[in-house]
Parts: C-alpha cells; sequence; structure tokens
C-alpha cells in the first residue's frame, strides 16, 4: 500500500555534509519518491509541537536544545510500506545497536545526534506532515 512519511535530516546531518548520502539512500530505494523537501532552521515551537508525545521525559530538553541547534532538511517520502521501510533504512535510535549498512549504522555516533527522523506510524506520519508542510495536500 502506498504511504508516506516525515523525514527529517537532523542539524548533525547537516553540519557533517551527509544530506546527499542520505537523500542518495532514499533516491535508490525502488518506488519510492522524495514529494517534498526543505532547507529548515526549525523553531522552538514548531519542535515542541512535533515532539509533544516526549514532554517530560529526561531526552526531551536535550532534544529539543539539538534540533534548533541548527538546519535541518525536512522531507516527504511516497511509497509501498515507507513509514516502516524508512525506519528500517534508519536503523534503531542508538547508533551503537544500528546494523551497517542503515544510515544510522554507518554514520550515526551518539543517541542524541542520530542524523534522521522518521515518523513511526502511518498517523504521526499524516500529522507531521501537516505541521511541516503545511501546504500539501
Ligand atoms: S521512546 O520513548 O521510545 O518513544 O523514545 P525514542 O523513540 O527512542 O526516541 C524519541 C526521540 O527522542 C530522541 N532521543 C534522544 N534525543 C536526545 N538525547 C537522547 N538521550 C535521546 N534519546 C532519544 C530520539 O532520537 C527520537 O527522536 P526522533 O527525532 O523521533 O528520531
Amino acid at each position: 500500500m502506498s504511504q508516506r512519511t516525515l523525514v527529517l535530516l537532523k542539524p548533525d546531518a547537516v553540519r557533517r555534509g551527509l544530506v546527499g548520502e542520505i537523500i542518495g539512500r532514499i533516491e535508490r530505494k525502488a518506488g519510492w519518491a522524495i514529494t517534498a523537501l526543505e532547507l529548515r532552521s526549525l523553531d522552538r515551537a514548531t519542535l515542541e509541537r512535533h515532539y509533544a508525545e516526549h514532554v517530560g521525559k529526561a531526552f526531551y530538553e536535550p532534544l529539543v536544545e539539538f534540533m534548533s541547534s541548527g538546519p535541518s532538511v525536512a522531507l516527504v517520502v511516497e511509497g509501498e510500506r515507507v513509514v516502516e521501510g524508512m525506519r528500517a533504512l534508519a536503523g534503531p535510535t542508538d547508533p551503537i545497536a544500528a546494523a551497517p549498512g542503515s544510515i544510522r549504522g554507518d554514520f550515526g555516533t551518539i543517541v542524541r545526534e542520530n542524523l534522521v527522523h522518521a515518523s513511526d506510524s502511518p498517523e504521526s506520519a499524516e500529522r507531521e506532515i501537516k505541521l511541516f508542510f503545511p501546504g500539501l495536500i
């Protein structure tokens, strides 16, 4: 079933010059298409809405702080089972646990700086796409 998902290339990916590498991996997945893409500095209000479910967790403030530390690239990716597939391409949250071949497994360093965000369900994806690309139908 064709789906769409929201992907963020986090400030560490932009700082380290990994945007082209990561987008290349997404583009090489057969049947997937990037349908929106923007380089953007994420303000605190947007991040507070995006990460609302994590308010109160120990990592919440460090996460928002890190995500405000420089521009990110926001993308919408469409394709077959892209929600699950994009999370597999990213690898687990902790790069130490991520297998080689995944984005975090190949380039990740510490949990906070794990390079990419990918929506965790089709419902989250629709909510996040509305937040980052309100003009997109
Ligand atoms: S949870 O509680 O299982 O839902 O959390 P998880 O899915 O593992 O992570 C949710 C997001 O928080 C980020 N995270 C962190 N950021 C900074 N520091 C620490 N220690 C940390 N631990 C988790 C994690 O990368 C997830 O961000 P996104 O943008 O969704 O990938």
